[in-house]
């Protein structure tokens, strides 16, 4: 590692003894005991662990998606588990990019029209977010599908789709859960590769949850989560 490198290892997110209870059937269930985790500035770090151990909960408390039972989650320079809801709507939008197993691309709009939304939702004229989401596009070798619906796209390209989304607002963080869960072995190579080139291009911090063995394998970094805790793997 050089000493440049070094330098920018600062804190991007940090949980300090966060725990997640969830009222289960008149009791409770507790899914996350106790995490503590610092993830530094563009880190690649992969999440393993068992069906049901809490990856998603976890990544849903860092998105402010939800809010943990205990414990404070800090993130982008947001106090992430005590923001309102205006103040989250703002982290999620500027801070984050989010990549799930669905995809969730408006079906009534193309892919460029997709891959821009969140630009001109932030108030960006539509013609540099066209040149922009274009260049995503392109990127992720998607050029000729500009015009294409989602449901013209096979699921690898949905996915590719995603993630040219997730990075238009120029995110620090790139939450993403379980991106090739839905796809066969080629595609999710191909989500794969782009996934991991531009996030380290564009020095994006990656937290990235998956099942799949080959996928863990690239993260620079590797945690495994389980019942009693995070383990670095
Ligand atoms: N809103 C909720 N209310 C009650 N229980 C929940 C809720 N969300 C998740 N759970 C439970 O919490 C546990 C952890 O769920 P979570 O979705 O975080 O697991 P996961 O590790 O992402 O699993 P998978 O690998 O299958 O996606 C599960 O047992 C689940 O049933
Ligand atoms: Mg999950």
């Amino acid at each position: 590692m050089s000493s440049e490198e070094i330098t920018l290892a600062e804190p991007l997110v940090e949980l300090k003894d966060v725990r997640k209870i969830y009222p289960s059937g008149g009791g409770e269930l507790e899914v996350l005991s106790n995490i503590s985790l610092t993830i530094n500035q563009g880190e690649l770090v992969a999440i393993t662990g068992e069906s049901g151990c809490g990856k998603s909960t976890l990544l849903n408390l860092i998105g402010g998606l939800d809010k943990p039972s205990e414990g404070e989650v800090t993130s982008c320079g947001y106090a992430v588990s005590s923001l309102s809801e205006k103040a989250l709507t703002d982290y999620r939008n500027q801070s984050l990019g989010f990549v799930f197993q669905f995809h969730f691309l408006l079906k009534d709009f193309n892919t460029l029209e997709n891959v821009m939304m969140p630009a001109l939702m932030a108030g960006e004229k539509k013609h540099s977010a066209a040149d922009r989401a274009a260049e995503l596009l392109k990127r992720v070798g998607l050029s000729e599908r500009e015009t294409h619906f989602p449901s013209q796209l096979s699921g690898g390209e949905r996915q590719r789709v995603a993630l040219a989304r997730s990075l238009m607002n120029d995110p620090l963080l790139i939450l993403a859960d379980e991106p090739t869960g839905n796809l066969d072995e080629r595609n999710s190579r191909l989500v794969e590769e782009v996934l991991f080139e531009l996030t380290e291009e564009f020095q994006k911090t990656l937290l990235l949850v998956t099942h799949d063995a080959a996928l863990a394998k690239k993260g620079r970094r590797r945690l495994h989560l389980t019942q009693g805790g995070v383990q670095e793997l």
